[in-house]
């Protein structure tokens, strides 16, 4: 009997710590070996000249989810978990969103069975809470939370979605004592709509003023508040899709502080600008999404951002809206008001692709640096790892066989997902999976979505180390327990 299922020969094996010319044997879904030419495999994929690498982990996306405008998203997990394994991602994370008034555990089970029978590779759940009632906080959540439901996003904009400053700091009181990862999104709301409503008044209702109304500053402000209130309770947070630099200064200045925030970015604050909102007629309406993409230079500060380790997540947000469609872009009509547009740009599908060509191909991060933030990292700071992230003996063989020299073109008809436009379209990219495994099983060839719908598992998440607290409590008071130890 062949002591492997599948041999991966001749490649270059990276990983968020090192690269070496090895072999890879898989068995039962797991890497079992790793070495020089390993005999023995009933199959073999021939990787000479090319990089095998961890699947991706997209630990933000949005699928078969109803979004704050109140329109669906095109990809269900069918469309979205196919897309993403063409592009090389082998786990992703979508939203249960919870809406006002909603159990939370009634909107989980519904979100598990819109997976069913559908996904062709693994998925982890984060939940979205937007109403944090005494039995959502008391009861529901620590439950889930010991269901392997480890992580949540929370909104401090979006009429539907946004908690109050008061809300946050109980939401993140309860992260801290259960040991769950809190995802943030930071602007400001007040700003938000308080300018909505002057440009509406002043007649600017063009896809570019949602730029405007998302102004930057309200993101500075929103991001420094967020921190502070993390600081205050003493817990780890990652702020989600950040798009300005004094955003990135703020978190680095945390850090520097010695406080655990996290920071996450995403290909449209590298490859859009506020110039792709004001192109003509409603076609800016295909960019429109929050934040915002911000003026051009702010895309080096972006890429500084990931250079220097400051954000250690690149995620795609995909928050798939059809342009051309009652449930999409023009919910509301052909020029219609900005701000009743459907907020969010696909990018499952391209995500690592355009990270490698323009970071690794040009030098400006490290082939590690890739894997980290790509997959390495959201593994870890979702309680997914060793399992997923990384190519290491007994982790799930979820790996990216990849042609660092493939020269494609992105067009929206290349791409697997249920969308009728791609904001990258033209765009040009140099390297491309060209066999993604999910589990030791080819989910893509290079040419052809492969795998069963339904094959994809739901992964239960561990508490994730990088939530634990730090035990230091600015103030010398420890809300939770009532201690208070005042401050030298
Ligand atoms: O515009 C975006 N990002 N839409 C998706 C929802 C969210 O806030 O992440
Ligand atoms: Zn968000
Ligand atoms: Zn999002």
């Amino acid at each position: 009997m062949a002591e492997f299922d599948l041999v991966i020969r001749g490649g270059t094996v990276v990983t968020a710590a090192d690269s070496s010319r090895c072999d890879v044997g898989i068995k039962d879904g797991r890497v079992a070996a790793l070495g020089a030419s390993l005999d023995g495999g009933r199959e073999t994929i021939e990787a000479a000249g090319k990089l095998v690498l961890p699947g991706g982990v997209d630990a933000h996306c949005h699928i078969a989810q109803r979004g704050s405008k109140g329109t669906e998203t095109a990809d269900g997990f069918r469309t979205g978990s196919i897309s993403a394994a063409c592009g090389g991602t082998t786990t992703i994370i979508p939203f249960a969103a919870q809406y006002k008034g909603q159990s939370l555990r009634a909107v989980v089970e519904a979100y598990r069975k819109r997976a069913e029978g559908e996904a062709v590779i693994d998925y982890a759940i984060h939940l979205i809470i937007s109403d944090p009632s005494e039995q959502v906080l008391g009861q529901e959540l620590p439950a889930l939370i010991r269901d392997g439901y480890t992580s949540f996003k929370v909104y401090m904009t979006y009429d539907e979605l946004k908690l109050d400053d008061s809300q946050m700091l109980a939401v993140l009181a309860t992260a801290r004592r259960e040991g769950a990862m809190v995802m943030i999104h930071a602007e400001n709301h007040d700003v938000i709509a308080w300018l909505t409503e002057r440009l509406s008044a002043a007649g600017h209702t063009a896809p570019k003023f949602h730029g405007v109304a998302h102004a930057a500053p309200a993101e500075r402000e929103a991001t420094l508040r967020a921190i502070t209130l993390a600081e205050i309770v003493d817990v780890p947070v990652l702020i989600v899709h950040v798009s300005w630099r004094e955003a990135i200064d703020a978190i680095r200045d945390a850090q520097a502080a010695g406080l655990r925030v996290f920071g996450e970015t995403c290909p449209q604050y590298l490859f859009l600008s506020a110039d792709d909102m004001d192109r003509p007629g409603f076609e800016g309406a295909k960019y429109v999404c929050s934040p915002p993409p911000r003026d051009k230079a702010n895309q080096d500060f972006v890429w500084r951002g990931i250079q220097s380790g400051v954000l250690s997540v690149f995620s795609s947000d995909h928050a798939p809206y059809r342009y051309d469609d009652p449930e999409g872009k023009k919910a509301k009509g052909e020029n219609a008001p900005f701000h009743t547009i459907p907020n969010g740009v696909p990018g499952l599908e391209v995500r690592l692709p355009m990270l490698f060509s323009a970071g690794v191909r040009t030098g400006r991060i490290t082939l590690q640096q890739f894997v980290a933030i790509t997959a390495t990292n959201p593994a870890r700071i979702y309680g997914l790892n060793p399992r997923k992230g990384t190519i290491a003996v007994g982790s799930d063989a979820d790996i990216a066989v990849w042609d660092p020299d493939k020269e494609v073109t992105v067009t929206h008809g290349m791409l697997h997902d249920a969308m009728d436009y791609t904001p990258y379209e033209g765009h040009k990219v140099t390297g491309w999976p060209v066999v993604t495994l999910s589990r030791g099983e080819v989910v893509w060839d290079g040419q052809e979505p492969r795998g069963a719908p339904g094959r994809g598992r739901f992964l239960p998440c561990d508490l994730p180390e990088p939530a634990r607290p730090q035990g230091r409590f600015v103030s010398g008071f420890d809300p939770a327990s009532g201690a208070f130890v005042p401050q030298a």
